[in-house]
């Protein structure tokens, strides 16, 4: 029978059946079983009960069961692309991780641009950070570059993130989603972490919006480590900076996409991608050295402060393109995991506190997300370089040890064994200190560079922010928590203090927060 521009063979109860034929492969079960009849269960008689024996429908609907795996604990909902870097200019000097040395040389990368907060199911233009997740295959190895699209963090230490997240997400009792929304638990834990200004005043400016991901900048955010082959330092911060330009939607426009489009974001980069208008980003690093470090009036291990491009002008090296859509959204925006761990000979880490604390992290969660330990097994995630090591067995092993020897040293001549000339080294930093959970002097200032940033904007973009503000703290209905964020604005800037509280009909306007260290107010504008 045929059915619009469709042909089917009949059942015996008008049930219609697509039949393999020519190109049409035959259907099988997971063990390769052909199967003759997918539209029905088999069963005793036409009418009669389902049998267990029907191995079809029970490996079919067992396998749809599982499905489902946890979405990710933040950052559920992304969007990721295949694409490639290539060097512009050369780092050889400062590094000896070969994608950073060699002018022209390409190496395949996979990108996922995510929002924070939102469940895997939220829409896409909430007011929020987005992660810029980058992946290079190089031939030492994969590095993961796990950025966000703002500079700087809300905490500085890792061990405050599961309140920060805790306080953003659905409230425990209520289980409201919290995709869009402030609400009391955020303001209430940002009012009493003084600490989260800086990135207050991002997270409420234009850029907390973005028009695309396609017109968004991307930041390593941490202080990391080059290190050349005489064993020298030089600091360095990561960005990607949008051969497209940077845009944002208003407030106005986010809301009434949400609504049509929650998909707008990955629709945009989807169609761009497979219209073959291929987004484009630069590598750019700020370098600078102990000498700066020193000088610099905050903590270069403090992730809620950036280095003024000013100070330390941004230059571009390489160039990030993506230019291939995923065969399978599951297998491999789903399955890909990142980790600020993953890094190559030449790259390492500082003591930023948020740093150490997210190289334990994000492994711990994989695991568990992923399944165990054999997740690099997945191809999204597995290197593209040859790769060898005695890890064994575990669930979904795929890359067990071949022969009789599965440790070293062996007798048996049988490698993998380790390269002292081109391994993995860590930083050789002298440390000595002692015990302690106290953070550096040098964390104390939280307003001075949310002043910076404030001032830095244009005045439709201070307008933008003081509204995100008001419209967000209203949704706060606990006036002391209000009250507690004007008392930081007004350590900001006392036109924008004054504006939110006007703007939320505060009563009294509050005394300025007690800042820790003086302001200071010879900063770059
Ligand atoms: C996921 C960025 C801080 C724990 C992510 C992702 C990004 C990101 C981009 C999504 C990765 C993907 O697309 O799969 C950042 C940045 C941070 C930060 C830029 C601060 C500078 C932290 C901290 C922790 C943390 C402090 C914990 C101590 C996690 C976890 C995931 C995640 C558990 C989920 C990973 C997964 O299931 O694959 N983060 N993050 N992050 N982050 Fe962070």
């Amino acid at each position: 029978v045929t059915i619009g521009d469709q042909t089917f063979e009949r059942g015996p109860q008008g049930a219609t059946h697509q039949v393999a034929s020519g190109e049409t492969p035959t259907l099988t079960t997971q063990q390769g079983v052909p199967v003759s009849d997918d539209q029905n269960t088999e069963k005793a008689g036409a009418r009669g009960p389902a049998l267990l024996e029907d191995f079809h429908f029970r490996e079919k609907i067992f396998h749809f069961d599982h499905e489902r795996i946890p979405e990710r604990v933040v950052h559920a909902r992304g969007y990721g692309a295949h694409g490639f870097f290539e060097l512009t200019d050369s780092l050889a000097d400062y590094t000896t991780a070969s994608v950073l040395g060699k002018i022209g040389k390409r190496v395949p990368a996979f990108v996922r641009f995510s929002t924070v907060a939102g469940g895997r199911g939220s829409f896409d233009v909430a007011r929020d950070v987005r992660g810029f997740a980058v992946k290079l295959y190089t031939e030492e190895g994969n590095w993961d570059l796990v950025g966000n699209n703002m500079p700087v963090f809300f905490i500085q230490d890792a061990i405050k993130f599961p309140d920060m997240v805790h306080a953003v997400k659905e409230e425990p009792d209520s289980g409201f989603p919290q995709a869009q929304s402030a609400h009391d638990n955020f303001w209430d834990f940002a009012s009493l972490s003084p600490e989260t200004v800086h990135m207050l005043m991002w997270i409420m400016s234009d850029r907390a919006i973005p028009r695309s991901f396609r017109f968004m900048e991307g930041f390593g955010v941490h202080t990391f480590r080059l290190v050349n082959a005489e064993g020298k330092s030089t600091y360095v911060k990561f960005h990607w900076k949008p051969k497209q330009g940077l845009q944002s939607v208003v407030w106005n426009e986010a809301v009434k996409i949400n609504g049509a489009d929650p998909d707008f974001h990955r629709r945009d980069l989807w169609e761009s991608i497979n219209s073959g208008d291929f987004p484009e980003w630069e590598l750019g690093v700020q370098l600078f050295d102990d000498d700066f470090a020193d000088k610099f009036d905050f903590d270069i291990l403090d992730a809620t402060k950036l280095i003024p491009e000013e100070l330390i002008p941004v230059r571009r090296i390489g160039r990030l393109v993506l230019n291939r859509t995923v065969d399978n959204f599951f297998a491999e925006t789903e399955q890909v995991a990142f980790c600020t761990q993953n890094v190559v000979p030449g790259i390492a880490f500082t003591n930023d506190p948020l740093l150490q604390g997210r190289n334990f992290s994000y492994l711990d969660t994989q695991t568990k997300r992923l399944g165990g330990p054999n997740f690099t097994h997945i191809p999204i995630n597995a290197p593209k370089c040859p790769f060898h090591n005695f890890q064994q067995d575990g669930h979904m092993a795929m890359h067990n040890p071949k022969g009789r020897a599965n440790y070293e040293p062996n007798s048996w001549g049988m490698g993998p064994r380790e390269n002292p000339q081109t391994g993995y080294k860590p930083y050789a930093e002298e440390l000595n200190g002692r015990k302690t959970r106290e953070r550096g002097e040098l964390f104390a200032d939280h307003y001075s560079q949310a002043r910076q940033f404030y001032t830095s904007q244009t005045p439709t973009e201070q307008t933008h922010i003081k509204n995100a503000f008001v419209f967000e703290l209203s949704k706060c209905l606990t006036p002391a928590i209000r009250a507690r964020v004007v008392a930081h604005l007004l350590n900001v800037d006392e036109k924008l203090a004054k504006g939110v509280a006007e703007g939320l009909r505060l009563e009294k306007m509050p005394a300025p927060a007690p800042a820790a260290r003086t302001p200071l107010t010879d900063l770059p504008a």
